[in-house]
């Protein structure tokens, strides 16, 4: 596996490998990697001839009061994870290969899709995003590029970026994985203490009991969400960011469920905001 820090250097091989005809596959992470993380990289590998994960805590998708300090940096355990999967490049950059002095750019999708769900909660997160996206799609020029169903609106804002502004790229989207219990991976899992995790698993425990009263008639998104709140407040760590039932392509807010439903849920349990959703196909 090559290690690649400077942007240049990796554009200039990928060329190359483009050149010779190859499929390029990327999958855009910030690190601390887990099976949710490398289920993407075993989609990647199965569907491209060259696989790129990229690993940068992208400071700009942070808000001010937000974690970037105490995100977690797992390096070297990342590395050995990616090399065992047999990735051929690893992106590592620092800030400055990313946002030398001086840098001014962003990429913005103004669609009602951003200002919903995490965008309501984190102004300004998506316009990160989807501005490391864009500096990351045009430095690794993939074919297909690996996004997780977890975190399904940030995969909804890129496919619409992708669309807009002609990327000739597919974006993939990959289904949650789960722990055991059925708690969504997520590197953000670290910060939860022993208690803090046994009760953060109320929270898929919600969403299948909401799937539960939709499949068995009940289309009041009011009384869904009321049921989603009791559950989650049976913990003494929780604190509910938000819970939503939208439909799924423009997560405009549902109050009859007579169609398919996107419900997502964010909610903190001690430090840890964790985020995760359930469509639920009518
Ligand atoms: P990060 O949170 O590291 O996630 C990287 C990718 O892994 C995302 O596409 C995310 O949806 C996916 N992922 C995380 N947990 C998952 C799980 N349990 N099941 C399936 N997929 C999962 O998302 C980001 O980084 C950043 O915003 C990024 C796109 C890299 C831009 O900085």
């Amino acid at each position: 596996m090559f290690i690649i820090k400077n942007p240049y250097e990796l554009q200039c091989k990928i060329k190359e490998l483009k050149l010779q005809g190859k499929r390029i596959g990327v999958v855009p992470t910030m690190g601390a990697l887990h099976e949710g993380h490398l289920t993407l990289v075993r989609e990647s590998k199965k569907n491209n001839d060259i696989t790129i994960v990229t690993i940068f805590v992208n400071p700009k998708q942070f808000g001010p009061n937000e974690d970037f300090n105490s995100y977690p940096r797992t390096f070297e355990s990342d590395k050995n994870k990616l090399e065992k999967e047999g990735v051929d490049f690893l992106f590592y950059p620092d800030i400055n290969d990313m946002y030398p002095d001086g840098y001014a750019t962003s990429v913005e999708v103004e669609s009602g899709i951003v200002n919903k769900l995490c965008g309501a909660k984190r102004p300004g997160h998506f316009k990160g995003v989807t501005t490391v996206v864009s500096k990351l799609f045009n430095i690794t020029l993939p074919d297909n590029a690996y996004f997780g169903l977890k975190d399904y609106q940030q995969y909804l804002i890129i496919r619409k970026m992708v669309k807009d502004l002609n990327f000739p790229i597919n974006v993939v989207g990959v289904p949650i994985v789960r722990e055991e219990d059925g708690l969504a991976m997520s590197s953000r899992n670290k910060y939860l203490s022993d208690e803090e995790r046994k009760d953060a698993t109320l929270i898929y425990k919600s969403l299948l009991k909401a799937k539960n009263l939709i499949e068995s008639g009940e289309k009041d998104a009011q009384k869904i969400k009321k049921t989603i709140l009791e559950i989650l407040t049976q913990s003494k760590f929780s604190k509910i960011d938000y819970i939503e039932i939208v439909d799924p392509e423009n997560l405009e807010e549902v109050s009859e469920i007579n169609k398919s439903v996107l419900i997502a849920v964010a909610c903190f349990f001690g430090k840890a905001r964790l985020i995760d959703n359930i469509v639920i196909k009518i």
